[in-house]
């Protein structure tokens, strides 16, 4: 008995990295997984249907069930058109796994504009795309009387939620702003059945080895050691928030290393009041640094 057994999910950017691991571990707790990946570069640039593929030909291969889409999901019809691979092919859907991702950092005084749009695209825009379509199934089911048991696992960054990084205005923006795409869908979406977490994950992969820095941080480890930073260690909780048994929704977790923590956002922390109306010295004088 797998904790995905009998679920359908859809798992973006699933062709590499972190996707891949949530893939295959998905396939062996059970689930039946449409592959999705554009198969680009780092950068979002080009398409390769290879990755998708590949990783469907070992689920197969190991006895599971897969199917490959190579779709754009920053294209809301590319989005669409995972939602009706899931819906074609295995006649339902359970579980969305929003993971797609590319860098293309800068400085804010030369990022350029294509280096901003791409990433807004596919983090941001991607992630709405395909919650959105998504949701619109879940919400007939729900609407028809079949009130489904569905969840969402979007996916920030540290870089976004909890470390300002320099020279990545674009991503960061992007993950801050997919945090908070994540609350509101769970207020949202809870009515038809449907909860939604976030995960900021750490791991080995070729965005974090590209990163100047990053590489040290996670190197292998030695012989025997367990390896905490590989992708597949990011996959046990993604698939612990799809499964059927999971209550949890609204949350956004980190992980990294041997470590799940769970995060909370914007709050106050410090308030000045007035009776009247605001007066620039007062405030000068009084705002809490
Ligand atoms: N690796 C980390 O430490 C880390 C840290 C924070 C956040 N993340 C996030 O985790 C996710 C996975 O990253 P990764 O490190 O595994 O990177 P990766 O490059 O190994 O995998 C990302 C995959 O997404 C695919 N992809 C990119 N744009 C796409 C599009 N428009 N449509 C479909 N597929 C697309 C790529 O082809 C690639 O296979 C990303 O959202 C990334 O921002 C990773």
């Amino acid at each position: 008995m797998g904790i995905l057994d009998g679920r359908v999910a859809v798992i973006t950017g699933a062709g590499r990295g972190i996707g891949r691991e949530h893939a295959l571990l998905f396939a062996r707790e059970g689930a039946a997984v449409v592959v999705n990946d554009l198969g680009g570069s780092n950068t979002g640039d080009g398409s390769d249907s290879g990755p998708a593929h590949e990783v469907v030909a070992e689920i197969v291969a190991a006895g599971g069930r897969a199917v490959a889409n190579t779709a754009n999901i920053a294209e809301w019809n590319g989005a669409a058109s995972v939602i009706r691979s899931a819906l074609d092919e295995f006649g339902r859907l359970d579980v969305l796994v929003n993971n797609a991702g590319i860098l293309r950092d800068a400085f804010i005084a030369g990022m350029t504009e294509s280096q901003w749009d791409a990433v807004i695209a596919v983090h941001l825009k991607g992630h709405f795309s395909m919650l959105r379509h998504a949701a619109q199934y879940w919400k007939d089911q729900s609407k028809a009387g079949e009130q489904p048991t569905a969840a969402v696992i979007n996916t920030a960054s540290g870089s976004g939620v909890t470390l300002p990084n320099a020279g990545q205005a674009n991503y960061g923006a992007a993950k801050a702003a997919i945090a908070a795409l994540t609350l509101i869908a769970a207020e949202e979406l809870e009515r038809y059945g449907v909860r939604v977490n976030a995960i900021a994950p750490i791991a080995r992969t070729r965005l974090t080895l590209a990163t100047p820095g990053m590489g040290a941080l996670m190197a292998e480890p030695e012989d025997g050691e367990p390896d905490l930073f590989a992708p597949a260690n990011i996959a046990p909780l993604v698939a612990y928030l799809a499964s059927e048994k999971c209550p949890l929704t609204g949350r956004v977790y980190a992980v990294q290393g041997g470590a799940i923590s769970l995060l909370k956002g914007w709050h106050d922390i410090a308030t000045i009041e007035t009776d009247t109306v605001w007066d620039v010295d007062d405030i000068a004088q009084r705002l809490p640094s």
